[in-house]
């Protein structure tokens, strides 16, 4: 027919607002348009000022908006229009009752499924963009069928695979879309329909089509795999400090192995972000609900490793620091859970800040891409504990606001520090000039490089010192193997005199 097909998304965040923006420009034959109960997003999604910092957004959305791509408050209008829904709104961690610290909250995506049921007039393909627990298609099923007045509904699972930072690149050039549906023939109609929209750009044989549960399961079982991938690298990090040898080359040596591949091998300061940690407290309770503990015992040691590396990170700082940074200024470089973008949830920085807050550290944070308000918030947050070795108290955010300062500059983040952590992989953090900043800091000075991205050798040329007297006999093999953690301290005469003592 020629009908113009109609795309409707509920939430315009990290997944729906770029996902739609690229579906819009590939696809000039559809009207896409993404709602949101947050009205302060929306709008900002009509301004100047997108609401998420990603590389090549904006001009997409430039492209766009206003032509087939548009930004509404209306929810109700425009899901009773459209022919396709995607549901993309936020799936986090239940922080209360049954399940709690594992389980997902489907509050929003249940309320999105009620709202739909209210208002279709016509027949509905809902898509599950959002990620959610195996099974989830079911439920969705019943709240729709059992409030719909003789109109079908047809659930789709289409869960996103973008990593924030790469999205527009992710969106344009996928590995692979996947499409869940039911095996019935109005099942594999409805795949068919979203089928037809990713091939205006999608190569066909990178659209792979499965049953519903395949679909959804493949997501959690994918974010899995790859932050297993972290925490075992980072797993041999500590082992590489305790022995001597250097992750980065270990890691490069087993990545050379065309069955492991090199992606995903760098040795970190731990992983963030909103997906990784949910979603396999998601897949461990989902083992749990399932009658499998060991599967879940498996999967949860992920996390305990991620953990894990946060603290053994603090507590390197702190005992290379004299077994104290009280009082002592510590830069922070980098707060966000990757470079380009602005998100922090789920950063490594929060626990490690929080860690050298505790050890009483006056820091001073500097990332391009998160405000102070964002910063000041993230650490004053009382987050909710699902099984956390690193046992803080609370601050409160006036408490904070003393200890930390937030700047916009990594030279104004680092004079008179003692220390200097890099917690986010930035490129503009490999291209400072680090001689200035070892000038205007305290000696000794020290470089905790959590994403091993410093050129240690290039350091210590133009006067930073490898602390490997101080550090090493402490430590043994402390040097370059540490995550890279430690290794660049440098210290003046009056330092040294510390250090031989
Ligand atoms: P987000 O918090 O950035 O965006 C969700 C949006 O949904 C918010 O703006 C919220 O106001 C809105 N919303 C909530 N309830 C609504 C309702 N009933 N109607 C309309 N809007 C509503 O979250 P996100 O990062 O975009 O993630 C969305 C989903 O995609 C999650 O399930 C997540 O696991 C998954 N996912 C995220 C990523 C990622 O990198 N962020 C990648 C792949 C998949
Ligand atoms: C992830 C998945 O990659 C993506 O496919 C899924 O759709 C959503 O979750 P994202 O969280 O945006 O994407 O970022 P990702 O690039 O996966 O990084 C996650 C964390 O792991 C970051 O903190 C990153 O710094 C860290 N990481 C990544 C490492 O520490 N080492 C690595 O080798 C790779």
């Amino acid at each position: 027919s020629a009908k113009m097909v109609r795309i409707c998304c509920l939430g315009a965040g990290y997944v729906g607002g770029p996902t739609m923006a690229v579906i819009a420009l590939k696809c000039p034959s559809i009207e896409v348009v993404v709602v949101d109960i947050s009205t302060a997003r929306i709008s900002a999604w009509n301004s100047d000022q997108l609401p998420i910092y990603e590389p090549g957004l904006d001009d997409v959305v430039k492209q766009c908006r206003g032509r087939n791509l548009f930004f509404s408050s209306d929810v109700e209008k425009h899901i009773s229009e459209a022919d396709i829904i995607f549901v993309s709104v936020n799936t986090p961690t239940k922080t209360r009752g049954l399940g709690a610290g594992k389980a997902a909250d489907l509050t929003y995506w249940e309320s999105a499924a009620r709202t739909i049921a209210d208002v279709a007039k016509s027949d509905k393909i809902v898509v599950e963009k959002s990620t959610v627990p195996v099974k989830t298609a079911e439920a969705i099923e019943k709240i729709l069928k059992h409030n719909s007045k003789g109109i079908k509904f047809e659930i789709l699972s289409n869960p996103e695979f973008l990593a924030e930072g790469t999205a527009i690149n992710d969106l344009f050039n996928p590995d692979r879309v996947l499409l869940g549906g039911r095996e019935t023939p109005e099942g594999q109609k409805a795949v068919q329909a979203l089928k037809d929209v990713y091939a205006h750009w999608v190569p066909v044989d990178r659209i792979i089509t499965t049953n519903l549960w395949s679909a959804e399961l493949s997501k959690l079982a994918a974010n899995a795999f790859l932050a297993q991938r972290i925490s075992s690298v980072n797993a041999m990090s500590a082992l590489c400090e305790a022995t001597g040898a250097d992750v980065t080359e270990v890691a490069y040596a087993v990545g050379r192995d065309s069955r492991i591949g090199p992606r995903f091998l760098n040795a970190s300061v731990g992983f963030g972000g909103s997906c990784f940690q949910k979603d396999i407290l998601n897949l461990v309770y989902i083992c749990e609900c399932n009658g499998l503990p060991e599967v879940a015992h498996y999967w949860k040691q992920v996390i305990k490793v991620n953990d894990y590396q946060k603290s053994r990170f603090v507590n390197r700082v702190v005992s290379s620091m004299f077994n104290t940074v009280s009082g002592k200024k510590i830069a922070v470089l980098g707060f966000a859970f990757k470079k380009d973008t602005g998100d922090t949830r789920e950063t490594p920085a929060i626990d490690v800040c929080k860690g050298l807050l505790g050890d009483k550290a006056a820091i001073s944070i500097y990332d391009p891409q998160v405000t102070e308000d964002q910063i000041q918030r993230d650490l004053a947050m009382n987050k909710f504990d699902w099984d956390h070795p690193i046992h803080l108290q609370p601050m409160s955010p006036t408490a904070v606001k003393k200890q930390v300062t937030v700047t916009w500059d990594a030279y104004e983040a680092t004079k008179g520090a003692h220390g200097v952590c890099i917690l986010t992989e930035w490129d503009e953090f490999k291209v400072l000039d680090y001689q200035r900043i070892y000038d205007n800091m305290e000696k000794p000075a020290f470089v905790f490089d959590g994403r091993n991205i410093v050129d240690a050798e290039k350091l210590r040329k133009i006067g930073f010192i490898q602390g490997l007297a101080m550090v090493v006999r402490e430590e043994k093999a402390c040097s370059l193997s540490v995550l890279r953690l430690c290794c660049t301290v440098a210290m003046d005469s009056q330092a040294h005199e510390l250090e031989v003592d």
